[in-house]
C-alpha cells in the first residue's frame, strides 16, 4: 500500500547491487511513496548490469561514485542537483565492505590495509557524503540522511570482524555530523541497526546462517526482512519523523533487548 509520504521529495539511494539489497527494496519504496531518486554505485557494481533494470523501473537516473573520491562524490552531488534542478530531501547510505572478511582474516590477524579500506568504504564514506553535500548546499531544509547499521556496533558477534569497529564509527559520525548539519540546516542523520538479511553482503559474513537463523528465534517479531527495512526507511526520509535526529535506530523485531527467548532456553533445556 502506497501512503505518498514522500511525493514532491528527491533523494539518492546509494548501494543498490541486486534485488536482494535492502537499497534496492528502498529505491522500490521510495519511489512507489511518489519520490524523485538517483541511483548511485561504486562503478564496478555499474559494470554487473542489475542496476540498469531497477533504473528502468524506477525512471532513475544512474551516477557512479566510488565513495572513498571526493571528486565521484562531488561529481554526483553536482550532477544530481542539476537532474532535479534544485536541492535533495533524502539520501540513504546503503554501503559495506571489508576486505579483512571478504578474506576470511580473523579479527586478531587483520591487515590493516585491508581494515583501512573497509573502514574508508564502509564509515568515513558517509563523512564524505554529508560533507559534499554540505559544501555544495546540497539538502534542503529539514532533509534527511540515513545509513545502515548492525547491532555488532555495541555487542560482540566475533564472525563480524571489523565490520563491528566500522559500524561503530559510522553510526558515531552520523551523530556527530546529525548535529553539526541539524544546527545548520534543520537536516537530520539516523542511523538503522537493521536485522541480518540475506544479501550480498550479509552472506558474505562466516556462519551467517547461523546467525539469521539464531537472531530469527531471540526476535519476538522474528527478522525484519529487507521490505520491512525500506519501509522504515521511508518513513524516516517523511515529514513524519521530522524531530528524529543523531540516533542509532534498531528495526530488528526486538532482538536488541530480548536477554534470551523462551525458544532459545528451550532448546538448551537439558544439555550441559
Ligand atoms: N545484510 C545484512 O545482514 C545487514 C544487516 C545490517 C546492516 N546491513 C548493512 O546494510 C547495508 C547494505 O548492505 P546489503 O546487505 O544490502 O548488501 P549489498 O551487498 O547488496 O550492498 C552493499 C553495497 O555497497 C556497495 N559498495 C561497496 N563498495 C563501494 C564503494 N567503494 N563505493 C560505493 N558503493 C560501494 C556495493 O556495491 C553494494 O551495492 C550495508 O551497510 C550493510 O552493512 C546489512
Amino acid at each position: 500500500m502506497a501512503y505518498n509520504l514522500l511525493k514532491g521529495k528527491k533523494g539518492i539511494i546509494f548501494g543498490a547491487l541486486n534485488e536482494q539489497s535492502i537499497a534496492w527494496k528502498v529505491a522500490q519504496r521510495a519511489v512507489q511513496e511518489g519520490a524523485e531518486i538517483v541511483l548511485s554505485n561504486a562503478p564496478i557494481a555499474l559494470r554487473m548490469g542489475e542496476l540498469n533494470k531497477l533504473a528502468e523501473e524506477c525512471n532513475a537516473p544512474v551516477i557512479g561514485a566510488d565513495v572513498t573520491s571526493n571528486d565521484d562524490l562531488l561529481n554526483l552531488f553536482t550532477k544530481t542537483q542539476a537532474h532535479f534542478n534544485g536541492g535533495i530531501d533524502f539520501i540513504l547510505h546503503s554501503i559495506g565492505m571489508s576486505v579483512n572478511v571478504r578474506k576470511g582474516i580473523h579479527y586478531t590477524e587483520n591487515n590493516y590495509d585491508f581494515t583501512h579500506k573497509g573502514m574508508d568504504i564502509s564509515a568515513l564514506s558517509l563523512h564524505r557524503v554529508l560533507a559534499t553535500a554540505m559544501k555544495l548546499d546540497a539538502i534542503n531544509e529539514w532533509g534527511s540522511v540515513v545509513a545502515l547499521s548492525y547491532i555488532a556496533a555495541q555487542r560482540v558477534f566475533p564472525d563480524y570482524n571489523d565490520m563491528a569497529d566500522n559500524k561503530a564509527y559510522l553510526e558515531s559520525i552520523a551523530r556527530n555530523f546529525g548535529y553539526q548539519y541539524g544546527v545548520k540546516k534543520h537536516v537530520r542523520v539516523n542511523t538503522v541497526s537493521q536485522s541480518p538479511t540475506r544479501t550480498t553482503a550479509g552472506s558474505g559474513v562466516k556462519g551467517f546462517d547461523g546467525f539469521i537463523n539464531y537472531a530469527e528465534k531471540m526476535s519476538p517479531l522474528g527478522n525484519a526482512d529487507a521490505d520491512q527495512c525500506a519501509d522504515y526507511c521511508v518513513s524516516l526520509f517523511s515529514d513524519l519523523t521530522k524531530m528524529v535526529t543523531m540516533q542509532n535506530l534498531f528495526h530488528d523485531g526486538g532482538f536488541s533487548f530480548t536477554g534470551v527467548s523462551e525458544s532459545v532456553v528451550e532448546q538448551w533445556a537439558g544439555k550441559s
